[in-house]
């Protein structure tokens, strides 16, 4: 099958399409024909080198697609349904994944839609239950309209949560449209959020790793302050962090966002789509941190 690869780190243009061998369904995993594989910034990551991989290595988390195969014991989904999840070992950009996580797809979303959805909307569950906000309180979420961002305003407004986002300009209309209050980023944020909350914010969400000093004074206790953005910043400044794939995982997040989705009451954007053959533009197009939505590549 096709796939895409990186033999070494660096840039987008150290990926490639090859051909590998096709994976199959273990114990408790489904295999997808892929339609569509959304680009993370763990995915920059892995493929720049920011961790040890063995090489050449795949990209690929979030990923959406047909179940065609069904590993022993996997009784909610069957052979031709359409699914989505994170792929095993980060291989979805390829014909076929492995999926140990997963939920049906929104009949209302596309493929591409679809594949925007896993890692976004179980970082903002996870983060969301870690809080434990109470409706009425105000939560400030840092990098709002990012893809964990929108997905943590969009479940928090449905807690009943007051929220207000950071984000530049150009997506202000966009956070209005999910129900947060946009306040800009950058030198001044804290006067302009208690110009905005001048009773103080209960909690802050960091989805940027940006201005960790400030959203500490925001919040007036660094205890309340969760940063998505690693465990090493949140040290230096005493917030607390969480980080994927632990025991606090959120994995139900993807059958109750896609459930939301069927009720047109949630989605990420999709910026734009590639082809396979394209994964290089993609992963520079996605190197831009001012992204209007998710960047998928579609798998023809
Ligand atoms: N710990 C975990 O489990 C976990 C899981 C997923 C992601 N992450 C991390 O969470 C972060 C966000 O991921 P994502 O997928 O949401 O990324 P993304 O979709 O690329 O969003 C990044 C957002 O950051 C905003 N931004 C850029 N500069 C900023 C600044 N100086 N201050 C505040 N916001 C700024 C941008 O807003 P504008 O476009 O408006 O400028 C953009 O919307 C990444 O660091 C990622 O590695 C962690």
């Amino acid at each position: 099958m096709k796939a895409v690869q990186f033999s070494r780190f660096g840039g987008p243009d150290v990926l490639a399409v090859v051909d590998v061998d096709e994976p199959h369904a273990g114990p408790g995993q489904i295999r997808i024909a892929v339609k569509a594989s959304s680009v993370n910034p763990m995915d920059r990551a892995r493929r720049s080198g920011r961790f040890k991989l063995d090489l050449p290595a795949r990209i690929g988390r979030d990923a959406a697609g047909v179940v065609d195969e069904v590993g022993e014991g996997v009784t909610d989904v069957k052979v031709g349904d359409s699914a989505f999840g994170v792929a095993v070992d980060g291989r979805g950009t390829a014909e076929f994944a492995l999926l140990r996580r997963w939920a049906k797809k929104p009949e209302r979303l596309s493929y591409a839609e679809t594949a925007a959805l896993p890692i976004a909307a179980e970082t903002a569950t996870r983060c969301l239950r870690k809080l434990a906000a109470t409706a009425g309180q105000t939560l400030l979420i840092n990098g709002a309209a990012g893809s964990v961002g929108q997905a943590a305003v969009q479940l928090a407004r449905r807690q009943g949560l007051r929220v207000i986002g950071t984000a530049s300009q150009g997506n202000h209309a966009r956070l209005r449209e999910i129900g947060a209050e946009p306040v800009v980023y950058g030198a001044g944020l804290v006067d302009r959020v208690r110009q905005l909350a001048p009773g103080g914010v209960d909690f802050v969400l960091d989805c940027a790793g940006q201005a960790l000093g400030d959203l500490v004074e925001i919040a007036g206790d660094a205890a309340r302050v969760l940063t998505v953005a690693g465990s090493t910043l949140a040290a230096e400044y005493g917030v607390r962090s969480t980080a994927g794939g632990g025991e606090d995982a959120a994995y139900d997040a993807y059958w109750s966002v896609a459930k939301l989705a069927d009720q047109g009451e949630f989605s990420l954007p999709v910026q734009r789509t590639f082809a396979m053959t394209q994964a290089s533009e993609a992963h520079a197009l996605s190197e831009s941190t001012h992204l209007t939505g998710k960047i998928v590549i579609v798998i023809e």
